[in-house]
């Protein structure tokens, strides 16, 4: 028999619609049900509506009253860095200094001091590290997250990454979407031997990768002394060639062409894009990319607010993701971001739903999928504890989910 989930007394239904990224004046246009009611059956939506949920659906079914609450979505969190192997805590009295993120990195700390610790962890200290950090995610109304890889930058740690992130799949609720980041960073075993580093991920980690399935998307770190566009170009069209989607982290310090690069590559993400500028903002909207703004970065780093407005003015779809790391982003709180990007980015409450719903799940190509609450999509929903949408972007500091609910399953209670 078909496992039906309904709740009933839904105050406000916010969602946007439709299976793919929304951009320009459509970023900010949702559906809006009061006195509402949703039907799943076997983790996927059925059926919605207002006034009372039918009596034929209410027989048989997991009734959950969501008390004249709000009811959205569950959030996608379209940018983490989840599998890592120790805090950097160390790099606070410098960076309260005023040492520039990339001098740390210079030095061998910043991402290398996360590499050397996750080379030293086991598969299982990982797994155990993440799954405490999904856990909160879900509690905060994440239901999809991206993880990338990133933090090995040699062949077994790389793979370790990815393996632990398939090892999470099966140990709790939250749905991964796994990411190849090799280029995040040159080793220190290369740091004479640039072309060497790029053989191995382009001839050997990409293929391999790949082939076994082990990531869907591939990303390079594209910044003053990581990777240039050049070496970004040479990574991603290999990615692509063996059928490895393309994001790219660009923009987060300098505007080097990686968001153009982006764009001519239709890349189906770029990310940070703090400094972006009007060409960058151009080829996004031409390549149909979607822009992922990390606003707790700009927070943490002290640095400009990305210009999610122009963006949204130029066309390109705006997603809102956390960027959880040990170093530029030691948090995940995902309802603390929708709070920067509605104050510091200036959008709307409206427009952030779509930017942490639809437009994310775009990002990481599953908007036919999750993201908006319709019928065919999975019943991935949360029950706020607030009466409708402007409440949860008027509070802040404080969890405001009451139900998270994963595939028609309720999976977190406050
Ligand atoms: O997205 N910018 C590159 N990667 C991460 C930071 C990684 C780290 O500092 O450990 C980011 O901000
Ligand atoms: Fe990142």
């Amino acid at each position: 028999m078909k496992k039906r989930l309904v709740v009933s007394n839904i105050g406000m239904l916010a969602t946007p619609t439709g299976n793919g990224p929304r951009s320009g004046p459509r970023q900010g246009e949702i559906l809006v049900l009061e006195d509402a009611w949703l039907a799943a059956e076997d983790g996927i939506i059925t059926a919605m509506g207002q006034g009372q949920a039918p009596e034929d659906l209410l027989r048989e079914a997991q009734v959950l009253d969501a008390k004249g609450s709000l009811v959205t979505p569950g959030l996608v969190d379209a940018h983490t860095h989840l599998v890592f192997g120790g805090w950097r805590e160390h790099e606070l009295a410098m960076k309260r200094k005023g040492v520039p993120y990339l001098e740390i990195l210079a030095q061998g700390g910043g991402i290398l001091s996360t590499v050397r610790m996750t080379r030293q962890a086991t598969r299982e200290e990982l797994v155990e590290r993440a799954q405490k950090a999904l856990h909160t995610m879900l509690s905060l109304g994440v239901t999809t997250c991206e993880a990338k890889s990133g933090y090995g930058l040699d062949r077994d740690t790389e793979l370790k990454q990815l393996q632990v992130m398939q090892d999470l799949e099966k140990l709790q609720p939250v749905e991964l979407v796994r990411t190849f980041l090799g280029a995040h960073a040159l080793p220190v075993e290369y740091q004479n031997d640039r072309e060497g580093y790029l053989r191995l991920l382009t001839q050997e980690l990409i293929p391999y990768i790949a082939k076994e399935r082990l990531a869907e998307f591939c990303d390079v770190f594209c910044e003053t002394g990581v990777f240039t566009p050049e070496e970004s170009r040479r990574i991603l069209e290999a990615g692509q060639a063996h059928g490895l989607k393309a994001k790219i982290h660009t923009d987060e310090i300098d505007a080097l062409g990686g968001t153009e690069l982006a764009g001519q590559l239709h890349a189906v993400s770029a990310e940070h894009l703090i400094a972006a500028t009007d060409s960058g903002i151009e080829a996004l909207a031409q390549g149909g990319t979607v822009a992922v703004l990390l606003p707790a970065t700009s927070f943490y780093l002290n640095k400009p607010y990305a210009r999610a407005r122009d963006m949204v003015q130029a066309g390109v779809p705006v997603a809102v993701a956390s960027d959880y790391n040990p170093g530029s982003c030691p948090s995940l709180n995902l309802q603390f971001v929708m709070n920067l990007a509605c104050w510091n980015y200036k959008l709307s409450p409206q427009e952030v739903l779509t930017a942490v719903t639809v437009n994310a799940a775009a990002a990481v190509h599953r908007a036919d999928q999750v993201g908006t609450l319709e019928p065919g999509k999975q019943a991935d929903l949360v029950i706020w504890d607030a009466p409708n949408l402007d409440y949860i972007f008027y509070r802040f500091g404080e969890n405001l989910t009451r139900t998270v609910v994963k595939n028609g399953i309720p999976v977190w209670e406050a």
